[in-house]
C-alpha cells in the first residue's frame, strides 16, 4: 500500500510525546531504533479498546468478549497482510521479537538439533538472536557458527561456502542491524542456504526492518520471521512470529496453560490448532489491537516514503557530523546510504559514549549509548560502546542541527 504525500510536519504532529521539553529544550527524539514514539491513532485504539471492548478473548459467550476476540483476530489478519502472509493462522502473537526467537529456539530447535548440528548466526546479531541459540546449543550439543563482518559492517559472504553445509540446521539472521544500521543481503544468504543446505530452516529477526521496509515473507523465502510492535509505532509488549504452517504444526508447544489446549486428561493433553497452541494464557489483547492500529498508521504513510525520508535525514546527518568533527568522529556502519537504515552510530575521540549521551540529554537530545545488545559487534571493532542516533518518519534536518550543536557542547566540555 502506498501512502499520501510525505509530510514530516504532519507526521510529527501525530505523536503527542514529541511535543515536550526536556531540561528546558524542545525534545529531539533520536532513539527510534530502541523504540519509536506512538501516534495518537495507536493511543486512541488502546483507549478505545479498554474503554468499550475490554474482555478476555476466545472464552466468553458475551458481547464484549465477542468484540475483543474480533479486534484481536482482525489485528492478527492485518499483521499477516503486512508481511505478505496469506494465512493469518501462521501469525503467533508474542511479546516481541525476543520471545518470537526464543519460541523457535525452544519449540523447534531443542527437539530437532543434535550433537554436531550447526546453527548459523552472524556477529551482527542482537543478543536476542544469539543467546537463545547458545542456550539450545548447550543442551543439544549443536555448534553455533558466525558470519563475520568487515570494517564497514557488511557480512563477509565469501565465507558462506565454508559456513553452510550438510550440518547446517538453522540459520538465524537479522534483516537490519540495530547496532550499525546495515540492511543485510539476506536474499543472497537464503539463496545460498537453499542450494547448499536444503534441510535447514531460516529465521529472520525483523525487529529493525518492519518500521522501515516492505517485508514479504513469501518473497524472502524464509521459514520464520520475528518482529516487534513497539519499534514500528505500536505498543511495547506485543510482537509476532510468522512461521510456515507445516513447521508450526509440527512443533511442540512452547508454554503450557489455558487457551493452548484441546482436551486435558489427567496424564496427557492435546493441543489447540496453531496459532493458539503457542498462545498460552490471556494474551496482550490491547497490545495486538494497538499494533493493528500501528500497521494502519505506518501504511497510511507508506514504508518506501519513510525509508526515502530517513535516507535524506541520515545523509544530511553524516555530512554534517563529518564536516563538523572531521577525523575526531568515527561513523560506524556501511558507507553507502542505500545500505543503511535510519541508524547512525558514532564515536568521538574526545568523549565516552555515555558522557556524550548524558550531555546530549541535558540539551534535550535523546540518543542511546552502550553496546546496543550487540557485544560481538563492539568486540569486532575494539570499542566498549558507541553513541547511536536513530531517525524515523518524524525526524528532520533541524533535529540533526540540534544534535550537532549539542555535540558541540560535548566538545566544549571534554574536547
Ligand atoms: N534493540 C533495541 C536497540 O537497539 C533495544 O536499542
Amino acid at each position: 500500500m502506498s501512502g499520501v504525500a510525505f509530510d514530516v510536519a504532519s507526521n510529527r504532529s501525530a505523536f503527542p510525546a514529541l511535543d515536550q521539553e526536556v531540561d528546558g529544550h524542545p525534545l529531539v527524539y533520536l532513539d527510534n531504533a530502541a523504540t519509536t514514539q506512538k501516534p495518537r491513532a495507536v493511543l486512541d485504539a488502546l483507549e478505545g479498546y479498554y474503554t468499550s471492548d475490554n474482555a478476555n478473548v476466545h472464552r466468553g459467550i458475551h458481547e464484549l468478549s465477542r468484540r475483543a476476540t474480533e479486534a484481536y483476530e482482525s489485528a492478527r489478519s492485518k499483521v499477516a497482510r503486512w508481511i505478505g502472509a496469506e494465512d493469518p493462522t501462521e501469525v503467533v502473537w508474542t511479546r516481541g521479537t525476543t520471545e518470537a526467537i526464543n519460541l523457535v529456539a525452544f519449540a523447534y530447535g531443542l527437539d530437532r538439533l543434535g550433537e554436531g548440528d550447526e546453527i548459523l548466526l552472524s556477529i551482527l546479531e542482537h543478543h536476542s538472536n544469539i543467546i537463545p541459540w547458545q542456550l539450545v546449543a548447550a543442551r543439544t550439543g549443536a555448534r553455533v557458527r558466525y558470519i563475520e563482518i568487515d570494517d564497514d559492517g557488511e557480512w563477509i559472504l565469501e565465507d558462506l561456502p565454508e559456513l553452510v553445509g550438510k550440518r547446517t540446521r538453522i540459520v538465524a539472521l537479522n534483516h537490519v542491524s540495530n547496532a550499525l544500521g546495515t540492511i543485510n543481503p539476506v536474499e543472497r544468504v537464503i539463496g545460498h542456504v537453499r542450494m547448499h543446505a536444503p534441510g535447514a530452516v531460516v529465521l529472520l529477526d525483523g525487529a529493525q526492518a518492519m518500521a522501515h521496509m516492505d517485508v514479504d515473507v513469501g518473497e524472502l523465502d524464509v521459514d520464520f520471521y520475528a518482529f516487534s510492535g513497539h519499534k514500528a509505532c505500536g505498543p511495547t509488549g506485543i510482537g509476532a512470529l510468522w512461521g510456515r504452517k507445516a513447521h508450526l504444526e509440527a512443533m511442540a508447544p512452547y508454554q503450557g496453560g489455558g487457551e493452548m489446549i484441546s482436551v486435558v486428561e489427567r496424564d496427557r493433553s492435546t493441543w489447540a490448532a496453531v496459532p493458539h497452541k503457542f498462545e498460552a494464557g490471556t494474551p496482550n489483547i490491547a497490545g495486538a489491537v494497538g499494533m493493528g492500529a500501528a500497521v494502519d498508521f505506518v501504511e497510511s504513510i507508506g514504508k518506501p516514503a519513510i525509508l526515502a525520508h530517513e535516507r535524506g535525514v541520515v545523509g544530511y546527518a553524516i555530512e554534517r557530523l563529518e564536516a563538523r568533527f572531521g577525523d575526531r568522529i568515527r561513523i560506524w556502519g556501511p558507507r553507502a546510504i542505500e545500505r543503511r537504515s535510519g541508524v547512525v552510530p558514532f564515536s568521538l575521540d574526545f568523549a565516552h559514549p555515555h558522557d556524550i549521551a548524558t550531555i546530549l540529554d541535558s540539551e534535550g537530545v535523546a540518543v542511546r549509548a552502550g553496546h546496543h545488545c550487540a557485544q560481538l559487534v563492539m568486540k569486532r571493532y575494539g570499542v566498549p560502546a558507541t553513541a547511536r542516533a536513530s531517525f524515523y518518519l518524524y525526524n528532520t534536518t533541524d533535529d540533526v542541527d540540534r544534535l550537532v550543536d549539542a555535540l558541540g557542547q560535548v566538545e566544549n566540555f571534554f574536547g
